[in-house]
């Protein structure tokens, strides 16, 4: 059996990193030799022969005693798990995988650090996992080591944020510029079609960053709707309190702010109460968790969020899909909805592209 230089060098680094036991999988069981096209069949996965203990930091089955062995073992890259939305997209996979005791799925969390999360799927790669799960940081930095696990026979399914090009095998994630969109339109009626608004992004060099601002545009456009002040607060709820300290400094009347996500939404609110001024403005966020954003909605905080679901229970349906062998395809979309304090009771009502 040959090994390429680049096989070669994937083992190189795993045992540079102390995972002996990897490098011995990589050599001794032959490389799959299906490179996979994206969209295409899937043909069917080799099951593990040996789960990649050596890159495990958490495992989500462990199966009791009589029950099925580990056939698959599957890498999760999480970019953080700083915010409640990413614990629950861990824990929805978690528990979609439970009921699968042939799946392993060993989660790898990269502290908001995109060099470590690139580290991560290189990871993986050497390790020979099945398949790669890969909620990505950033879109453009992300692209080749994803494309290069495609290259080596993994497939990947890429959740909730994209990377750039097609050289992945399957996307999930919910419509981000219909959701801007339909917040932006929900804005204007709300405000009667003028008003003050303040804008919190996420992160943006990361693609639901991008579509919620760039839907939400769209969904003004025409109005008399003015974006008086627009930062970036990375999805985080501390930067989100700091910039809305400098938009209420700056402005004597705002009313309203749209955050990017829920956690951006509540420290904007943090902001204004703390001057005293929460009562004059409306706030508006992203997720819809039952435990933060609708939670506010039913607390008065927030006016309204839109539901951001995690994609985690599709990741696995899909995974099983691939390492059947069968066709899955190349994006799938998830539906969303709007939360308000008139229809929380009833559990929000479905986003549909008005208009
Ligand atoms: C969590 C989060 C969510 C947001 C999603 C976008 O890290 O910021 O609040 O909806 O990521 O990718």
């Amino acid at each position: 059996m040959t090994i390429g230089f680049e096989q070669w060098r994937q083992a190189m680094r795993a045992a540079r990193c102390g995972a002996a036991l990897s490098i011995i999988f990589g050599l001794l069981v032959p490389f799959c030799g299906c490179e996979r096209k994206p969209g295409g069949s899937a043909p069917k996965r080799q099951p593990a022969e040996q789960p990649a203990a050596a890159t495990q930091e958490q495992s989500a089955s462990q199966p009791a005693p009589g029950q099925a062995a580990t056939r698959y073992v599957i890498g999760m890259s999480q970019c953080n798990l700083g915010e409640p939305w990413r614990q629950q997209m861990n824990a929805d996979i978690r528990a979609a995988a439970e009921k699968h005791p042939e799946l392993k799925v060993v989660f790898k969390d990269a502290e908001n650090d995109t060099l470590r999360q690139r580290a991560h799927v290189e990871e993986f790669v050497s390790a020979r996992v099945n398949l790669i799960i890969i909620s990505p940081k950033e879109a453009a930095p992300l692209t080749e080591p994803v494309a290069k696990a495609i290259q080596a026979g993994i497939p990947v399914i890429v959740l909730d944020r994209r990377v750039l090009g097609d050289k992945y095998t399957c996307f999930i994630g919910a419509d981000n510029q219909l959701i801007g969109r339909e917040a932006g339109r929900w804005i204007v009626r709300q405000l009667g079609g003028r008003g003050r608004v303040v804008e919190l992004k996420g992160l943006m060099t990361s693609t639901p960053g991008q579509d919620r601002h760039t839907g939400f545009r769209e969904g003004i456009a025409g109005s008399d709707i003015e974006v008086i002040f627009e930062a970036d607060m990375k999805w985080l709820e501390p930067d989100a309190r700091r910039e809305m300290e400098s938009a209420l400094a700056r402005f004597d009347r705002i009313d309203l702010v749209y955050a990017h996500n829920d956690p951006g939404a509540h420290g904007a609110y943090l902001a204004a109460k703390a001057a005293g001024r929460e009562k004059e403005m409306r706030f508006v966020g992203i997720d819809a968790l039952p435990h933060e954003g609708v939670m506010y909605v039913r607390q008065g905080i927030l006016d309204a969020t839109f539901e951001y679901p995690t994609g985690g229970k599709e990741a696995i349906e899909v995974a099983l899909k691939i390492l059947a062998g069968q066709e899955v395809p190349k994006e799938i979309t998830l539906g969303s909805r709007l939360f308000t304090k008139e229809n929380v009771d009833q559990g929000g009502v479905p986003i549909e592209p008005t208009r």
